[in-house]
Parts: structure tokens; sequence; C-alpha cells
């Protein structure tokens, strides 16, 4: 069996290509050749000899580790079977997208609130929206931009002034407003998800006081054992966002309630592997070995 490895030929970071060789590594084990293209040298050409061309490729599936969801429809369109699916990473990829979805199936998440859009070259010229946020979410108030990973783009506002500068310093980019969720700050799990069963989990927490508690951001690890109802959330986030795999950020809510946080279509999976032992690479590359030759 052969396969397509798609990443992005612009990211080159250790923490990017040390997946990238764990996956083509648990594809060697199951006797599968996986090769690493980037979307620079994999281009979506939309003639009419296009489709027959990319077709004429003799592999079996693509496993899409980006976010480039433009090339994934494309190969998507000329026939491959892609992991994740194009619609899939695209829900995850935006923040908003993905509460969107997932609200519309009854999902327990913070209350949220997706600011109006406006355009990079014109801004918010006015921030009235705000007094909206202010009444619905009060303060402490995380915001989010949209699109971003690693908890880097994710803030707090304790009061007017700190969301101001805050909205200020996002510009014009896609962003949202919740609900802190303060039973759990510093603390969350993340749950590991590969065809609908959950393979890994961890419990991550920051001892420095920050609220976020993403291991790049300093927080700690552990592994973890997830409560019932954790784990069927998680499946059925996956489920509903149409993921073969994926990780769930998971809140502890009032009474330890679970409240999803983000899902992510393209989860890094070396610190569950530093806190478990699990390699989630050999789950996803099973996984879509079983989806090809079975179906
Ligand atoms: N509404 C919230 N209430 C409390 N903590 C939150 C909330 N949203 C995010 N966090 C914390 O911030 C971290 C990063 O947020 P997340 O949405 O997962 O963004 P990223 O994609 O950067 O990981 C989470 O792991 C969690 O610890
Ligand atoms: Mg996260």
């Amino acid at each position: 069996m052969k396969g397509w490895l798609i990443t992005n030929g612009f990211l080159h970071t250790t923490k990017f290509t040390e997946i990238h060789l764990w996956l083509i590594e648990s594809a060697k084990k199951l006797g599968i050749e996986l090769t690493a293209k980037t979307n620079i040298e994999v281009l979506a050409l939309l003639d009419s000899n296009a489709a027959k061309k990319a077709r004429e490729e003799s592999i079996d599936f693509v496993l899409f580790w980006d976010k480039d969801v433009r090339l994934a429809k494309y190969l998507e369109m000329t026939g491959y079977p892609v992991f994740n699916s194009s619609k899939a990473i695209e829900a995850c990829d935006d923040k908003s997208l993905t509460h969107l979805c997932l609200q519309g199936a009854g999902i327990f998440m913070p209350r949220t609130l997706i600011a109006p859009m406006t355009f990079s070259n014109i801004g918010y010229t006015n921030l009235n929206f705000l007094a909206e946020a202010e009444q619905k979410l009060s303060y402490p108030m995380i915001v989010k931009e949209c699109f971003g990973s690693f908890g880097q783009q994710v803030y707090m506002a304790r009061n007017q002034e700190e969301l101001v500068a805050i909205v200020t310093g996002i510009g014009a980019k896609p962003m949202l407003f919740q609900e802190f969720i303060k039973t759990s700050s510093g603390r969350d799990v993340r749950l590991q998800i590969v065809g609908g069963k959950v393979v890994a989990a961890m419990y991550r927490y920051s001892d420095t006081g920050d609220f976020r508690a993403n291991v790049a951001n300093g927080g700690k690890m552990k592994a973890y054992e997830p409560t019932q109802k954790q784990v069927e959330l998680a499946i059925q986030c996956c489920k509903i966002l149409g993921l073969d795999f994926g990780g769930v950020d998971i809140l502890f809510g009032e009474d330890q309630e679970p409240v999803v946080c983000e899902v992510n279509s393209n989860a890094h999976f070396k610190n569950i592997y530093d806190c478990t032992g699990i390699n989630v690479a050999d789950s996803i590359l099973e996984y879509i070995v079983k989806r090809i030759c079975i179906g």
C-alpha cells in the first residue's frame, strides 16, 4: 500500500517534522510506503486534464497533515481517500466554525460570542459589539483568535481596558469571546480519538498561574483515565465534525461536568506519547489501512 503524507511547505520547525517522521515510521511498520509531499509540490491545478493526471498517481490514500483545505478538497475531487477530510479539517481549523457545528448538535461548550467579520483593509472601525460580549460573558473573559494553536492566540481580559487592548492587538483577524470556565482554570484534558475510539488521554495543568493548560505554553502533563462522560463527549464531537482522528480538549465545568474547549484535526501526539507511552501515529495508520482495505 502507498500513500502521500501532505504537509505544509512553509512550516519548518522540528515540532512538525518530528510528527511527520513518526507517521512515516508507523507506516513503514505496517509495510506502507508513505511519501511526504508538501503543498508546494502538490498543487491544485484546475483544468480539464488535471483530474485525470492526478488520478494516475498510484497511491491508495492521502494522510493530510495540514490545514490547506483547498488542496485537500482538490485531492478528494480527484478521487483519493483523504484523511482527515477537507470538511473536517476546515471545521476544526476555525474555532468559531467548530463551535457552530457542535452547537447545532447540542454539545456542552462555554458560552461563546463570535465577533462580527470585518475586512483586513478596513479593520474594526467601531467596537460597539464589545458591549454585548461584556453583558453576556462578563469578566474575566476569554478572547480567542479563530485560527490559533498551542495557546498562543488565546487571551484573558479582566476588564474593559484589557479587552479593548486585546481586540486592538488582534486587529481585523476573526476572533471570538468566551465565558471563562473558572472551575477549569489552568487545567484541562486532551483525549486522542482514532476511528471513534479514545486511544490516549492526558491531564494538562499549569502551575504558573496561567489559565492555559497547553504544554507548549509551559503546562505540565500526566497520563489520565478519562471518565465515561468525557469519553462519550469526545467521541461524539469527532463524529459530528467528521473526524477520522483528532484531539479533543475538554474543560472541567461545575461538578466535573465536561465542557468542550476545542477540537484539533491535526493534534500533535509527541507529548501524549511522552506521558502515556501510547503512539497515536500507529493507531492512525492502522485505522487508515482498515478503512482502505475494508471500507
Ligand atoms: N473558556 C475557557 N475557560 C477556561 N479555560 C480555557 C477556555 N478556553 C481555553 N482555555 C484554556 O486555554 C487553553 C488553550 O485554548 P484552546 O481553545 O485549546 O486553544 P489552542 O488551540 O491554542 O490550544 C486550553 O487548553 C484551556 O486550558
Ligand atoms: Mg487546545
